[in-house]
């Protein structure tokens, strides 16, 4: 999808579409006025006649309008004003996306400052508009044998802006595009089967991203090197795999090398069997997904790097499968993780902690300004918050807040659980320093407890995304969330 800024007036619009909303009852916009008069009151009419009420995503395509040069007019429903908010908006751009995509136009003409929204600027409402006509072109079709099916619908968007908006509604289409390139990135690497999207296959698309990106650097590290680093955690859960695992870092220096980075950590296992403890057959095909985290912090860095940000981010992928196996860790087995302390497996299942906890302490090599690490965690997030927004706790308070402020910002939403320490005697262990489960309370919670005790040196957030990275049913696939969240949050970090 492409995006452009033109400065014209309604009334001469040219082009195969021009897009007119109307709110409820049956009022056009100020564009759409101008429109009427030039049509000698033809919307008006229309509207008058009762074809048009105006109710959100309702539409009505009018081709060859008396009076108008431009092939069609696309009216568009977003009801009462009072009642516009960010979730109507986002419908009404998704009802011209399915309008257009049944009609023979290719590219439109809309006007943005005519929908009023209560707290957001001209800005936010066409990189909103860019961002969810981006992300409904999206299609996963590498996997389909013959030639990929020619695209219907819209492909070019005008926004009709005043000049003196041009500065900003440009960044705002360049920040769209990016967020999107990078959220069709973890789309796809989520959607691909785990027979493709192995340990290696994640580090040989790292390493391509990096190329002909200056900014961008990767180093994969394999087990001999993860041996001597002496991650024992991370490579007690690949040793029941044949795919070596991988632990990928990818680094961007878009500023002075002193400036202290922002670390990115992502879960990557591949495919998650639960391993020993195997998990029941049902839906486990859905366990592709769980390098989400991953794939997000390769969406962002893509994203980064599209924009050529002036700061310093760095990327850190532990990359494995979850297989049960004959050399694969056992419950009761306890291994001894980089920091030192030792952890007794109870749950083979609860393998992200065990994979996230040597990426985590192999993080603060880089002097991080702070840690973000993003993760399926647990399927207890999706008990607590459902799929609506993705669970935040950590170990600093201002991190945290900033993270929800960006999230309420692009529309990619977090909450906050408490992370109190009382929580943290749920993951006690005779034998060991710790257990890797904590029971069957507040999962998502003691999930976070164990990760907060390899973070102590740093800043520090956990996104537990198990409820938003992907969606179940008739729709199922990767969602490309939190790519939008963590790209505000660093576009955020820039402007400060
Ligand atoms: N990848 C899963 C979490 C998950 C489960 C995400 C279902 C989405 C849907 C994770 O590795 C896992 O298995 N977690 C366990 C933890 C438990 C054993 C303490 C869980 O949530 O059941
Ligand atoms: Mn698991
Ligand atoms: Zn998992």
């Amino acid at each position: 999808m492409e995006f452009i800024l033109k400065h014209t007036t309604p009334e001469t619009a040219r082009g195969a579409c021009q897009i007119i909303t109307v709110s409820q009852p049956r009022k056009l916009s100020a564009s759409g006025s101008r429109v009427d008069k030039a049509s000698k009151g033809f919307l008006a009419a229309l509207l008058k006649r009762g074809d048009m009420e105006g109710k959100t995503g309702q539409t009505l395509l009018l081709p060859a309008v008396p009076g108008l040069a431009v092939q069609r007019v696309l009216l568009v429903g977003c009801g009462k004003e009072s009642e516009m908010n960010e979730r109507v908006y986002t419908r009404v751009i998704n009802s011209i996306a399915t309008a257009l995509a049944a009609s023979g136009a290719r590219d439109a003409e809309f006007y943005p400052s005519d929908i009023r929204l209560k707290g957001r600027d001209l800005a936010w409402k066409i990189r909103h508009a860019a961002l969810t006509l981006g992300n409904s072109d999206y299609r996963f079709e590498q996997m389909k044998s013959g030639k990929p099916e020619k695209h219907k619908g819209l492909q070019k968007l005008a926004f009709i802006i005043a000049r003196s908006d041009a500065a900003k509604a440009r960044s705002a289409i360049d920040e769209a595009s990016a967020i999107s390139a990078g959220m069709s990135l973890a789309r796809d690497l989520g959607n691909l089967p785990a027979n493709v999207c192995t340990p290696s296959y994640i580090a040989r698309q790292a390493t391509q991203l990096a190329k002909g990106a200056k900014k961008l650097q990767v180093k994969v590290l394999d087990e001999a090197a993860m041996k001597r680093l002496k991650m024992g955690s991370l490579l007690s859960v690949s040793a029941g795999s044949r795919q070596p695992a991988k632990l990928i870092t990818i680094e961007y220096r878009g500023a002075a090398a002193k400036q202290q980075p922002i670390v990115l950590v992502g879960k990557g296992v591949t495919f998650d069997t639960g391993g020993i403890s195997l998990k029941p057959g049902a839906a486990m095909d859905e366990m592709k997904f769980d390098m989400c985290g991953a794939a997000s912090v390769l969406g962002t860095l893509k994203a980064v790097s599209q924009l050529q940000l002036p700061i310093n981010v760095v990327g850190v992928v532990p990359a494995t499968e979850n297989m049960p196996d004959g050399l694969a860790t056992k419950p009761g087995d306890i291994v001894t993780s980089m920091s030192g302390q030792t952890i007794e497996i109870l749950n083979t299942d609860a393998e992200g902690r065990l994979i996230l906890c040597d990426a985590l302490t192999y993080a603060g090599k880089f002097k991080p300004r702070c840690v973000i690490d993003i993760a399926t965690l647990t399927g207890a997030v999706i008990v607590a918050l459902g799929k609506i927004p993705s669970g935040v706790m950590g170990n600093n308070r201002a991190l945290i807040n900033d993270l929800i402020k960006c999230g309420e910002q692009i529309e990619d939403k977090i909450w906050e659980l408490p992370l109190w320490d009382e929580y943290q005697d749920q993951l006690k262990s005779k034998v060991a320093d710790m257990a890797n489960i904590g029971g069957r309370d507040a999962g998502t919670i003691t999930a976070a407890c164990f990760l907060s005790r390899f973070t102590r040196d740093y800043k520090w957030a956990h996104l537990d995304i198990a409820g938003t990275a992907w969606k179940s049913g008739d729709d199922k696939g990767a969602t490309g969330r939190p790519v939008p969240l963590l790209t505000q949050y660093i576009l955020n970090q820039v402007k400060k």
